[in-house]
């Protein structure tokens, strides 16, 4: 039978604020001691940059879950719902989640990124290729606030789907760059979203494991500088938004395991002692002072459990690698 393709459907929920942007990044750079938020590394060259961190060596996060999909999809799918609607967070390229549509067999795809702008580009052609699927593009920063929209609940009555069951997908270990306080929450509001659905939801997630940080530094220091180049351009990326005089040169990328805190962390030292001035504000940093850009948490397969539990979700079912290295989880509504 010959469908006509459904077009894709995009709702954007806010547009940036650039006086709450330049707030933040100022009360940041002038914090104790100074951060600048992760989220601020993806401007084009930053997420051109990320994606050439995925096909380092070194970096094994990506290839390894691909691997995991590869490896334990047919297994997934006995867990995840047929016919349920796909919200992917941070969907980007929507690449991983179409992958997994042949396995999934999801009813519709939600695809929800910061930027519909972004989506737009990529999912005009995906309809062309799943052209009966009903699909929507949600520009929303669920970071802050995962709650879908009155439009995402109109648009799935449209399709008859309002009592279908919800299926969320996280996968990258993005969840990592999250403190586990703060991936409680948007574990709880993502359980919320599948709750609002029919029965048989779950979340399906990645998540990056515990490891010898003889494994783990090089990923986030690799011998050929992708990453210290990812990390620095922060700084062209603050220079950008909040003008900012930040010379990239005198900052030296670290990155190095907190067995303590259970996580990645990377920074910017100051090579010299600086004075970094924007419009309405300056920062001295003394002689390797040290700006804090990143956590990746990594996690162990039973507190992640205990994670989703204590978010809502019942028992979880993880599948992994053959080292132990990553782990996809699936758990119920
Ligand atoms: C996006 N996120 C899961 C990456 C990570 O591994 O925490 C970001 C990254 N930072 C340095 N390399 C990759």
């Amino acid at each position: 039978m010959h469908h006509p393709p459904t077009a894709p459907h995009f709702v954007q929920l806010h547009q940036t604020d650039h006086d709450a942007v330049r707030a933040e990044l100022a009360a940041g750079l002038l914090a104790q001691p100074p951060q600048v938020a992760p989220k601020f590394f993806y401007d084009a060259l930053g997420s051109r940059l990320f994606d050439a961190i995925t096909e380092l060596a070194e970096y094994y996060p990506t290839r390894t879950e691909g691997a995991i999909f590869r490896e334990h999809g047919a297994a997934m799918a006995q867990r995840v719902t047929a016919g349920a609607v796909l919200v992917d967070l941070g969907a980007g390229s929507c690449a991983k989640a179409t992958g997994l549509f042949p396995v999934l067999r999801p009813a519709a795809y939600v695809a929800v990124d910061i930027s519909v702008d972004y989506l737009r580009e990529t999912m005009g052609e995906l309809q062309q290729r799943h052209r009966a699927m009903p699909m929507l593009g949600l520009g929303m920063d669920f970071s802050a606030q995962l709650a879908l929209p009155p439009a995402v609940a109109d648009w799935l009555e449209r399709h008859d789907l309002s009592s279908a069951p919800r299926c969320v997908f996280y996968p990258g270990s993005s969840i990592g760059n999250f403190n586990p306080a703060e991936a409680l929450a948007l574990l709880r509001q993502a359980h919320a979203v599948c709750a609002a659905g029919g029965p048989g939801g779950g979340i399906l997630i990645g998540v990056d494991r515990v490891k010898d940080k003889a494994i783990l530094e090089p990923a986030y220091d690799d011998p050929l500088g992708v990453t210290a180049a990812f990390n620095r351009n922060l700084l062209l990326h603050t220079n950008a938004l909040l003008g900012t005089d930040f010379t990239p040169a005198r900052w030296k990328h670290v990155a190095f395991f907190n067995q303590a805190e259970s996580r990645i962390e990377m920074h910017l030292q100051s090579d010299g002692a600086q004075t970094v001035r924007w419009p309405g504000g300056e920062r001295r940093f003394a002689d390797g002072e040290q700006l804090h850009t990143e956590n990746s948490y990594k996690w162990e397969p039973a507190d992640f459990d205990a994670l989703l539990r204590e978010a809502g979700f019942g028992p979880s079912t993880h599948w992994t690698d053959p080292r132990d290295w990553f782990s996809v989880f699936f758990a119920p509504a």
